[in-house]
Protein backbone atom coordinates (compact mmCIF):
# COMPACT_ATOMS: atom_id res chain seq x y z
CA UNK A 1 0.00 0.00 0.00
CA UNK A 2 1.57 3.42 -1.02
CA UNK A 3 2.14 6.10 1.87
CA UNK A 4 0.16 9.55 1.69
CA UNK A 5 1.81 12.41 3.38
CA UNK A 6 -0.06 15.59 3.95
CA UNK A 7 -0.01 18.51 6.17
CA UNK A 8 -1.88 21.56 7.82
CA UNK A 9 -0.65 24.66 9.18
CA UNK A 10 -2.84 24.74 12.56
CA UNK A 11 -3.25 28.81 12.41
CA UNK A 12 -7.13 28.66 12.16
CA UNK A 13 -9.94 26.37 11.68
CA UNK A 14 -11.41 25.43 8.42
CA UNK A 15 -12.81 26.75 5.55
CA UNK A 16 -14.85 25.45 2.85
CA UNK A 17 -11.68 26.61 0.39
CA UNK A 18 -9.91 23.88 2.52
CA UNK A 19 -12.66 21.28 2.77
CA UNK A 20 -13.39 21.17 -1.41
CA UNK A 21 -9.74 21.75 -2.20
CA UNK A 22 -7.86 19.35 -0.08
CA UNK A 23 -9.66 17.37 2.96
CA UNK A 24 -12.38 15.67 0.40
CA UNK A 25 -9.47 14.31 -1.25
CA UNK A 26 -7.81 13.23 1.79
CA UNK A 27 -11.08 11.92 2.73
CA UNK A 28 -11.42 9.41 -0.26
CA UNK A 29 -7.60 8.76 -0.25
CA UNK A 30 -7.63 8.00 3.66
CA UNK A 31 -9.06 4.65 2.65
CA UNK A 32 -6.68 3.02 -0.20
CA UNK A 33 -3.60 4.28 1.03
CA UNK A 34 -1.49 4.44 4.54
CA UNK A 35 -2.30 7.77 5.23
CA UNK A 36 -0.17 10.33 7.17
CA UNK A 37 -2.07 14.04 8.03
CA UNK A 38 0.63 16.26 9.70
CA UNK A 39 -0.48 19.30 12.24
CA UNK A 40 2.49 21.57 10.87
CA UNK A 41 2.70 23.32 13.99
CA UNK A 42 6.22 23.92 14.07
CA UNK A 43 5.73 25.18 10.50
CA UNK A 44 2.90 27.43 11.84
CA UNK A 45 5.08 28.91 14.20
CA UNK A 46 7.92 30.26 11.28
CA UNK A 47 4.88 32.75 10.77
CA UNK A 48 3.75 32.72 14.28
CA UNK A 49 6.21 33.12 16.62
CA UNK A 50 4.83 35.89 18.16
CA UNK A 51 1.63 34.38 19.01
CA UNK A 52 2.08 30.68 20.39
CA UNK A 53 -1.39 30.92 21.72
CA UNK A 54 -2.69 30.88 18.69
CA UNK A 55 -0.76 27.61 17.12
CA UNK A 56 -1.47 25.85 20.36
CA UNK A 57 -5.55 26.02 20.25
CA UNK A 58 -5.71 25.36 16.55
CA UNK A 59 -3.85 22.16 16.91
CA UNK A 60 -7.08 20.92 18.79
CA UNK A 61 -9.32 23.03 16.70
CA UNK A 62 -8.02 21.60 12.98
CA UNK A 63 -8.08 18.03 14.30
CA UNK A 64 -11.82 18.34 15.33
CA UNK A 65 -12.45 19.82 11.81
CA UNK A 66 -10.51 17.13 9.86
CA UNK A 67 -12.70 14.42 12.27
CA UNK A 68 -16.05 16.42 11.75
CA UNK A 69 -15.59 16.50 7.82
CA UNK A 70 -14.92 12.37 7.89
CA UNK A 71 -11.04 11.98 8.55
CA UNK A 72 -11.38 8.67 10.40
CA UNK A 73 -10.38 8.37 13.95
CA UNK A 74 -7.72 5.63 13.32
CA UNK A 75 -6.05 7.47 10.39
CA UNK A 76 -2.56 8.95 11.41
CA UNK A 77 -2.93 12.56 12.28
CA UNK A 78 0.23 13.62 13.99
CA UNK A 79 1.65 16.38 15.85
CA UNK A 80 5.30 17.69 14.09
CA UNK A 81 6.74 19.33 16.74
CA UNK A 82 6.39 15.94 18.67
CA UNK A 83 8.58 14.21 16.50
CA UNK A 84 12.18 15.03 16.65
CA UNK A 85 13.42 13.51 14.00
CA UNK A 86 12.10 15.77 11.76
CA UNK A 87 13.78 18.75 13.20
CA UNK A 88 16.90 16.43 12.99
CA UNK A 89 16.06 15.50 9.40
CA UNK A 90 16.15 19.23 8.61
CA UNK A 91 19.64 20.15 9.84
CA UNK A 92 21.32 17.41 7.98
CA UNK A 93 19.37 18.44 4.49
CA UNK A 94 19.88 22.17 4.85
CA UNK A 95 23.32 21.19 3.55
CA UNK A 96 22.01 20.23 0.28
CA UNK A 97 20.17 23.53 -0.55
CA UNK A 98 21.79 27.13 -1.14
CA UNK A 99 20.57 29.57 -0.08
CA UNK A 100 19.52 31.24 -3.72
CA UNK A 101 17.84 28.32 -4.43
CA UNK A 102 15.52 28.99 -1.31
CA UNK A 103 14.73 32.65 -2.60
CA UNK A 104 14.44 31.01 -6.03
CA UNK A 105 11.41 28.98 -5.06
CA UNK A 106 8.40 30.77 -6.49
CA UNK A 107 6.27 29.99 -3.20
CA UNK A 108 8.82 31.32 -0.50
CA UNK A 109 9.05 34.69 -3.26
CA UNK A 110 5.20 35.29 -3.12
CA UNK A 111 5.52 34.88 0.73
CA UNK A 112 8.17 37.40 0.50
CA UNK A 113 6.42 39.62 -1.73
CA UNK A 114 3.33 39.48 0.79
CA UNK A 115 5.40 40.08 3.83
CA UNK A 116 7.27 43.17 1.92
CA UNK A 117 3.42 44.37 1.53
CA UNK A 118 2.98 44.05 5.37
CA UNK A 119 5.70 45.49 6.77
CA UNK A 120 8.02 47.39 4.00
CA UNK A 121 10.63 46.27 1.91
CA UNK A 122 13.83 46.39 4.51
CA UNK A 123 14.08 42.55 4.49
CA UNK A 124 13.54 42.68 7.98
CA UNK A 125 10.82 39.93 7.49
CA UNK A 126 12.44 37.35 6.04
CA UNK A 127 13.78 35.34 8.79
CA UNK A 128 16.27 32.13 8.65
CA UNK A 129 13.73 30.14 9.83
CA UNK A 130 10.79 31.09 7.48
CA UNK A 131 13.15 30.83 4.28
CA UNK A 132 14.51 27.35 5.32
CA UNK A 133 10.60 25.50 5.61
CA UNK A 134 10.82 24.06 2.60
CA UNK A 135 13.45 22.23 3.43
CA UNK A 136 11.42 21.07 6.79
CA UNK A 137 8.95 20.41 4.56
CA UNK A 138 11.08 18.30 2.88
CA UNK A 139 11.69 16.47 6.24
CA UNK A 140 7.90 16.07 7.01
CA UNK A 141 7.71 13.92 4.06
CA UNK A 142 10.70 12.09 3.62
CA UNK A 143 10.58 11.26 7.47
CA UNK A 144 7.60 8.79 6.40
CA UNK A 145 8.28 7.83 3.22
CA UNK A 146 5.72 9.85 1.62
CA UNK A 147 5.23 8.85 -1.84
CA UNK A 148 2.29 10.89 -3.28
CA UNK A 149 2.01 14.02 -1.69
CA UNK A 150 -2.09 15.48 -1.98
CA UNK A 151 -1.46 19.55 -1.73
CA UNK A 152 -2.83 22.00 -3.67
CA UNK A 153 -0.93 23.93 -6.88
CA UNK A 154 0.83 26.71 -4.25
CA UNK A 155 2.45 23.62 -3.09
CA UNK A 156 4.00 22.31 -6.34
CA UNK A 157 7.17 24.56 -5.66
CA UNK A 158 8.10 22.86 -2.26
CA UNK A 159 7.09 19.50 -3.25
CA UNK A 160 9.65 20.35 -6.47
CA UNK A 161 12.46 20.96 -3.75
CA UNK A 162 12.00 17.93 -1.66
CA UNK A 163 12.52 16.30 -4.75
CA UNK A 164 15.62 17.93 -5.45
CA UNK A 165 17.08 17.38 -1.91
CA UNK A 166 16.04 13.99 -2.14
CA UNK A 167 17.97 13.58 -5.40
CA UNK A 168 21.06 15.21 -4.37
CA UNK A 169 21.20 12.75 -0.17
CA UNK A 170 20.54 9.63 -2.70
CA UNK A 171 23.06 10.46 -5.39
CA UNK A 172 25.59 11.57 -2.35
CA UNK A 173 25.16 9.10 0.24
CA UNK A 174 23.66 5.92 -1.62
CA UNK A 175 20.05 5.39 -2.04
CA UNK A 176 17.77 6.48 1.05
CA UNK A 177 14.83 8.44 0.58
CA UNK A 178 11.93 7.62 -0.71
CA UNK A 179 11.23 10.48 -3.66
CA UNK A 180 7.80 11.69 -3.38
CA UNK A 181 5.19 12.98 -6.37
CA UNK A 182 2.56 15.48 -5.62
CA UNK A 183 -1.27 14.42 -6.01
CA UNK A 184 -3.12 17.64 -7.71
CA UNK A 185 -6.74 17.48 -6.70
CA UNK A 186 -9.08 18.47 -9.08
CA UNK A 187 -10.84 21.70 -7.64
CA UNK A 188 -6.78 22.87 -6.57
CA UNK A 189 -8.38 26.08 -5.63
CA UNK A 190 -11.46 27.51 -4.58
CA UNK A 191 -12.58 30.75 -5.03
CA UNK A 192 -13.94 33.06 -2.47
CA UNK A 193 -16.88 34.76 -1.97
CA UNK A 194 -15.80 38.03 -3.76
CA UNK A 195 -14.71 36.03 -6.87
CA UNK A 196 -10.90 36.56 -5.62
CA UNK A 197 -8.98 33.18 -6.95
CA UNK A 198 -8.47 32.42 -3.17
CA UNK A 199 -10.61 32.20 -0.41
CA UNK A 200 -8.57 32.88 2.34
CA UNK A 201 -8.92 34.27 6.00
CA UNK A 202 -7.04 37.25 5.62
CA UNK A 203 -9.05 38.39 2.59
CA UNK A 204 -12.23 37.87 4.86
CA UNK A 205 -13.79 36.22 1.86
CA UNK A 206 -14.18 32.63 3.33
CA UNK A 207 -17.22 30.41 4.66
CA UNK A 208 -15.81 28.46 7.68
CA UNK A 209 -16.97 24.58 8.94
CA UNK A 210 -17.48 26.65 12.34
CA UNK A 211 -19.67 29.45 10.28
CA UNK A 212 -23.37 29.94 12.18
CA UNK A 213 -26.53 29.65 10.16
CA UNK A 214 -26.80 33.23 10.71
CA UNK A 215 -22.88 33.97 9.21
CA UNK A 216 -23.48 31.49 6.42
CA UNK A 217 -26.65 33.48 5.23
CA UNK A 218 -24.87 37.02 5.78
CA UNK A 219 -22.13 35.94 3.33
CA UNK A 220 -23.94 34.38 0.89
CA UNK A 221 -26.60 37.26 0.61
CA UNK A 222 -23.20 39.39 0.07
CA UNK A 223 -22.00 37.28 -2.41
CA UNK A 224 -20.72 38.84 -5.80
CA UNK A 225 -22.72 38.18 -8.58
CA UNK A 226 -22.72 39.09 -12.51
CA UNK A 227 -22.55 43.16 -11.87
CA UNK A 228 -24.42 43.80 -15.15
CA UNK A 229 -27.31 42.49 -14.14
CA UNK A 230 -29.69 44.84 -12.40
CA UNK A 231 -32.83 44.39 -12.03
CA UNK A 232 -34.31 41.01 -11.13
CA UNK A 233 -35.44 39.72 -14.44
CA UNK A 234 -32.56 40.79 -16.63
CA UNK A 235 -30.50 38.24 -18.33
CA UNK A 236 -26.92 37.08 -16.91
CA UNK A 237 -23.83 35.36 -17.32
CA UNK A 238 -23.54 32.83 -14.43
CA UNK A 239 -20.03 32.28 -15.53
CA UNK A 240 -18.92 35.26 -13.95
CA UNK A 241 -21.13 34.89 -10.76
CA UNK A 242 -20.00 33.21 -7.83
CA UNK A 243 -23.32 31.94 -6.62
CA UNK A 244 -23.26 29.78 -9.33
CA UNK A 245 -20.08 28.99 -8.88
CA UNK A 246 -20.64 27.53 -5.53
CA UNK A 247 -23.86 25.67 -6.85
CA UNK A 248 -22.03 23.81 -8.86
CA UNK A 249 -18.97 23.24 -6.10
CA UNK A 250 -21.96 21.91 -3.70
CA UNK A 251 -23.30 19.16 -6.58
CA UNK A 252 -26.69 21.31 -6.76
CA UNK A 253 -28.63 18.63 -8.78
CA UNK A 254 -30.40 21.52 -10.47
CA UNK A 255 -27.69 22.98 -11.64
CA UNK A 256 -28.87 23.18 -15.20
CA UNK A 257 -31.92 24.98 -13.91
CA UNK A 258 -30.19 27.80 -12.27
CA UNK A 259 -27.96 27.98 -15.06
CA UNK A 260 -30.68 28.64 -17.98
CA UNK A 261 -32.90 30.52 -15.82
CA UNK A 262 -30.06 33.01 -14.91
CA UNK A 263 -29.12 33.06 -18.16
CA UNK A 264 -33.00 33.95 -19.69
CA UNK A 265 -33.53 36.45 -16.93
CA UNK A 266 -36.14 34.32 -15.40
CA UNK A 267 -34.21 33.49 -11.83
CA UNK A 268 -33.65 36.75 -9.51
CA UNK A 269 -30.24 36.78 -7.12
CA UNK A 270 -31.94 36.65 -4.11
CA UNK A 271 -34.15 33.59 -4.96
CA UNK A 272 -30.86 31.55 -6.02
CA UNK A 273 -28.60 32.99 -3.07
CA UNK A 274 -31.30 31.30 -0.48
CA UNK A 275 -31.68 28.00 -2.46
CA UNK A 276 -27.71 28.30 -2.21
CA UNK A 277 -27.84 29.10 1.29
CA UNK A 278 -30.30 26.33 1.96
CA UNK A 279 -27.95 23.97 0.06
CA UNK A 280 -24.61 25.64 1.93
CA UNK A 281 -27.09 24.65 5.36
CA UNK A 282 -27.82 20.83 3.81
CA UNK A 283 -23.79 20.10 3.53
CA UNK A 284 -22.94 22.10 6.96
CA UNK A 285 -25.25 20.45 9.54
CA UNK A 286 -23.65 16.98 9.53
CA UNK A 287 -20.08 18.50 9.39
CA UNK A 288 -21.25 20.97 12.51
CA UNK A 289 -23.17 17.78 14.53
CA UNK A 290 -19.86 16.41 14.16
CA UNK A 291 -17.91 19.17 15.72
CA UNK A 292 -20.70 19.73 18.66
CA UNK A 293 -19.39 15.94 19.33
CA UNK A 294 -15.67 16.40 19.43
CA UNK A 295 -15.61 19.53 20.84
CA UNK A 296 -17.37 17.90 24.01
CA UNK A 297 -14.90 14.91 23.58
CA UNK A 298 -11.65 16.69 24.13
CA UNK A 299 -10.27 13.33 24.86
CA UNK A 300 -11.11 11.19 22.10
CA UNK A 301 -9.56 14.05 19.73
CA UNK A 302 -6.28 13.96 22.06
CA UNK A 303 -6.72 10.23 21.75
CA UNK A 304 -6.05 10.17 17.97
CA UNK A 305 -3.96 12.56 18.14
CA UNK A 306 -1.31 10.51 20.57
CA UNK A 307 -2.54 7.65 18.97
CA UNK A 308 -1.44 8.82 15.80
CA UNK A 309 1.91 10.38 16.70
CA UNK A 310 2.93 7.52 18.56
CA UNK A 311 2.51 5.47 15.14
CA UNK A 312 4.13 8.92 12.84
CA UNK A 313 7.07 8.29 15.82
CA UNK A 314 8.02 4.83 14.85
CA UNK A 315 8.47 5.53 11.53
CA UNK A 316 10.72 8.62 12.04
CA UNK A 317 12.92 6.58 13.90
CA UNK A 318 13.19 3.84 11.23
CA UNK A 319 14.52 6.91 8.59
CA UNK A 320 16.36 8.31 11.21
CA UNK A 321 18.52 5.42 11.80
CA UNK A 322 18.78 4.64 8.01
CA UNK A 323 19.37 8.70 7.38
CA UNK A 324 22.02 8.49 10.22
CA UNK A 325 23.56 5.30 8.66
CA UNK A 326 23.71 6.73 5.19
CA UNK A 327 25.74 9.85 6.19
CA UNK A 328 27.86 7.83 8.80
CA UNK A 329 26.57 9.91 12.06
CA UNK A 330 26.52 6.75 13.76
CA UNK A 331 30.22 6.61 15.67
CA UNK A 332 29.56 4.13 18.18
CA UNK A 333 27.20 2.04 16.26
N1 LIG B 1 2.95 23.98 3.64
C1 LIG B 1 1.67 23.35 3.74
C2 LIG B 1 0.59 24.43 3.70
O1 LIG B 1 0.87 25.57 4.01
C3 LIG B 1 1.51 22.54 5.01
C4 LIG B 1 2.49 21.41 5.12
C5 LIG B 1 3.43 21.26 6.11
C6 LIG B 1 2.61 20.29 4.26
N2 LIG B 1 4.12 20.12 5.91
C7 LIG B 1 3.66 19.48 4.80
C8 LIG B 1 1.94 19.86 3.09
C9 LIG B 1 4.07 18.30 4.17
C10 LIG B 1 2.35 18.67 2.48
C11 LIG B 1 3.40 17.91 3.00
O2 LIG B 1 -0.53 24.15 3.38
Amino acid sequence: MKTILTGIRPTGNLHIGHYFGAVKNWCKLQNDYNTFIEIADVQALTDNFNDPDKVRKNVREITIDLLSCGIKEDTTIFIQSMIHEIAELTVFYSNLVTISRLYRNPTIKTEIRQKQELFGNNGESVTYGFLGYPVSQAADITCFNGELIPVGEDQTPLIEQCREIVKKFNSIYGETLTMPEQLLTKTPRIKGLDGNEKMGKSLGNAIYLTDTTEDVTKKIMSAKTDTNKIKKDDPANPEVCMVYYYHKLLENKNIETVCNECKNGTRGCVACKKELIEKMEEFLTPIREKRKYYKENPEIVDNVLKEGTNKAKKQAEETMNKVKNSIKINYFE
